[in-house]
């Protein structure tokens, strides 16, 4: 939730001003209800704000150009409102009563109510409804030439989520930060410094990065960065280097970069297996530093995550189901784990699944799970993130860096991930045969290709897209293996598309949700091949008895289904475990075209931003 972005110091290629500007239209999928930047000008700091996305601020700061030359440092912002309506004055850069201390914030203050009394009792006057300009008075407040002092006072005094970018008037060379909870990344690269909230803002500059531990401080200055903890003590750091390429984050040919992300799952998929398997058999033993034998002790699994990477635990536990029933396993959306009475200790595995690793309800999953003596292995896209440093073993999903705000490749590299901990887990237990491992590589080694195909078939897919753009909403009905589907199905249209649409196990329908249907509400039915097809399509005869447009996502072997539609989606045959991987891209490619129809904004959908890091 939001992003912020600071430079001081002569960047090589770029001016500060370019550089925060970038950064800024780089870290905009967090938030982007307002923007502003505080530039520190030969005449003093110049704060330029607005209502709406950074293009529109880009064009204030050119109009300002003549105003901004020369400028040294600087920091901006880009709003996900929490506190306070969307409005020029409550868009940060925040600016306290005397000028002396300009600030960004990104978090939740939950004392800031608290904090804004006293100070205003003392007679200073608050022009925002922000929590963020309460930090902002009160350092100006508490400094008095002693930088260091004042910030340690300050981060003492808060309390709350916070990443904090500050400059001080009378400090031209520095840029002060802080962090509790939210994430914060600083680098150098020896002529200038530079932090943002998400590390793809600067790996224009430098591929070392400092990622800022909860209770920690930094000073930016143009030569380097020192590091403090909260009571002002100064440390040393080495930085996580992190071998992202810059062209990963850039568009490309394409319109959306969900689009872009949506073609590269087959790359995901290769790479992931590739990675962690050698022909026939799966190793995770480097990659997760799991003592062997406490696998093998291991009585429950725990799978915790939010959002597009719950629906991907949800299909690790079918996987497990399937191949052994002896494991209690559970997965719980994280906001619920965590407030939860949850068993624990060490005969229990916790996966914590996190893209970003930054989402607050699944970090404080696991520490909570951490505290009750659970293992825990945390599967996060995000080298150096929150969750990466604080949970012990940490597995990377290789997906690169995600733009989009819909989770798209993420969720193959999620679920080729769990797949294969699955499956290294099991056989760790003794309870994977040779020839299921052989046959369940086997299967994920073909699967690339079959994506490749499947894109193929967009042409399909977005005049299907066009067609059902008018309803009035979707259901989306399967059966184990492909419940965990209908629900990404369903989110993928509510997130872009904004439209009402349901996931539902096809025996639900008759309990209650049958009631909706008519012939503006289109059934989406994925039905593969296999044991449960006759039972999916007596569900779906009854949709159609309803007057519902039926849509089928079958495979290329279930000939029966295809009579049972309006409309069909085929894609190829699979290992029955993995028909998520298939099922997956039409799914997301009818969201996208339906949201293009739709003129919808798809890669920055309204109210959502794709770190969700306060509660
Ligand atoms: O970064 P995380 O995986 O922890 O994020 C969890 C959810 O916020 C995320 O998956 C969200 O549901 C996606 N935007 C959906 O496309």
């Amino acid at each position: 939730m939001c992003g912020i972005m600071g430079c001081v110091g002569k960047s090589g290629r770029k001016s500060v001003i370019e550089v925060i500007l970038d950064g800024l239209e780089k870290q905009e999928y967090r938030g982007y209800d307002s923007a502003g930047v505080a530039l520190r000008c030969a005449d003093g700091v110049k704060n330029i704000k607005i209502v709406g996305r950074v293009s529109e601020l880009v064009k204030r700061v050119e109009e300002c150009a003549s105003e901004c030359a020369g400028t040294q440092s600087g920091i901006g912002h880009t709003r996900w409102a929490t506190h306070g309506a969307v409005t020029v004055t409550n868009a940060h850069p925040h600016e306290s009563c005397d000028g002396m201390v300009t600030l960004v914030h990104n978090g939740i203050i939950e004392n800031s109510r608290e904090i804004r009394a006293r100070l205003e009792a003392d007679g200073i006057k608050f022009v925002t409804e922000t929590d963020t300009e309460s930090p902002c008075q009160l350092l100006a407040r508490i400094y008095s030439g002693d930088a260091r002092s004042a910030m340690s006072e300050l981060c003492r005094s808060l309390v709350g989520a916070f990443a904090l970018v500050i400059m001080f008037r009378d400090r031209p060379n520095e840029i002060w930060c802080a962090r509790t909870a939210s994430p914060l990344v600083v680098a150098a690269d020896g002529s200038a410094s530079y932090c943002a909230s998400d590390p793809t803002a600067l790996l224009d500059y430098t591929h070392d990065l400092f990622f800022i531990e909860e209770g920690e401080m930094a000073e930016l200055t143009p030569n380097g960065v020192r590091f403090f903890d909260f009571d002002g003590t100064s440390h040393g750091k080495s930085p996580i280097h992190l071998d992202w390429d810059s062209v990963m984050t850039d568009k490309g040919r394409y319109d959306h970069f969900m689009r872009k992300e949506i073609e590269e799952q087959p790359d995901v998929l290769r790479l992931t297996v590739d990675t962690h398997t050698s022909l026939t058999n799966v190793d995770m033993g480097k990659s997760i530093g799991l003592p062997a034998d406490m696998m093998k002790n291991i009585r429950r699994l725990q799978f915790v995550a939010c959002g597009t990477s719950h629906y991907a635990t949800l299909v690790a536990r079918d996987i497990i189901e399937s191949l052994d029933n002896s494991l209690d396993i559970r997965a719980d959306v994280a906001s619920e784990y965590r407030y939860r009475n949850v068993p624990g200790g060490a005969d229990t595995l916790a996966v914590f699944v996190s893209q970003s690793g930054e989402t607050a309800d699944t970090l404080a999953a696991a520490r909570l799970a951490r505290s009750l003596g659970t293992n825990c292995i945390a599967v996060t896209n995000v080298r150096g993130s929150t969750i990466d440093r604080e949970v012990e073993h940490t597995i990377l999903s290789l997906a690169g860096p995600e733009i989009g705000v819909a989770a798209t490749k993420t969720f193959t590299g999620q679920i080729t991930i769990l797949t294969l901990l699955a499956l290294y887990l099991l056989k760790e237990k003794g309870s994977l045969s040779a020839s299921d491992e052989a046959r369940l590589i086997g299967g994920l080694r073909s699967l690339p290709a079959k994506l490749q195909a499947i894109l193929e078939d967009e042409p399909h897919i977005r005049a299907l897209a066009k067609k059902h753009s008018g309803s009035k909403g979707f259901f989306f009905i399967g059966r184990r293996e492909s419940v965990p589907l209908t629900m990404e199905g369903a989110l993928k249209l509510k997130e872009i598309a904004y439209l009402p649409s349901e996931a539902y196990p096809a025996g639900e329908m008759k309990h209650g949700p049958i009631a909706m249907l008519d012939e503006k509400l289109t059934v989406v039915a994925l039905v593969p091949g296999g044991d449960l097809s006759d039972k999916t399509l007596s569900n779906v005869e009854e949709c159609r008895a309803r007057s519902a447009p039926i849509i089928i996502l079958t495979t290329e072997d279930n000939d029966d289904a295809r009579d049972f539609g309006d409309d069909v989606i085929s894609v190829p045959r699979t290992e029955r475990e993995f028909f998520p991987f298939v099922g997956l891209i039409p799914l997301q490619l009818f969201a996208y075209h339906i949201a293009r129809e739709l003129g919808r904004d798809i890669d920055k959908p309204r109210n959502l931003a794709k770190s969700v890091t306060v509660e």
